[in-house]
């Protein structure tokens, strides 16, 4: 299993979401979060020398998907959240060791379907 990590642009959640779950992701959280990439906040130079690190409001969406899903997962996700501006986000990829459904007791695959 992965998290498919998310941080983008608070207005494509909506999109974002429904297309998720149209190829049969089993969950999500989703996190109000605030960040910086290359442009620093867009705040750049000040009369040269210094310049102010400005954070923006970005979403963290987390999903955790079976391997196999991965791929469909970040096409989805290119494909919703590109807007071919800076400011767009990053996809995190990052290794699940175990899931499990509290209620059941069921793990792995079965727990996040
Ligand atoms: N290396 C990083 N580690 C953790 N979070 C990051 C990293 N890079 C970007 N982020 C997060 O992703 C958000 C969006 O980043 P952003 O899209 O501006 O990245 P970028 O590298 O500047 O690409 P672009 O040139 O498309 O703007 C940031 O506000 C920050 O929350
Ligand atoms: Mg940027």
């Amino acid at each position: 299993m992965k998290k498919v990590e998310v941080i983008t642009r608070p207005e494509v959640f909506k999109e974002l979401r429904d297309n998720l779950y149209s190829i049969g992701i089993g969950g999500m959280t989703v996190t109000e979060a605030a960040g910086t990439g290359k442009q620093k906040g867009v705040e750049g130079l000040f009369r040269g020398t210094t310049f102010e690190i400005k954070v923006l409001p970005k979403l963290k969406i987390e999903v955790v998907v079976d391997d196999e899903q991965v791929e469909e997962v970040v096409e989805v996700i290119q494909k919703t959240c590109n807007t071919g501006s800076v400011g767009d986000g990053k996809i995190f990829i990052i290794p699940v060791e175990e899931a499990i459904r509290i209620r059941t007791g069921e793990h792995g695959k079965q727990a996040i379907i």
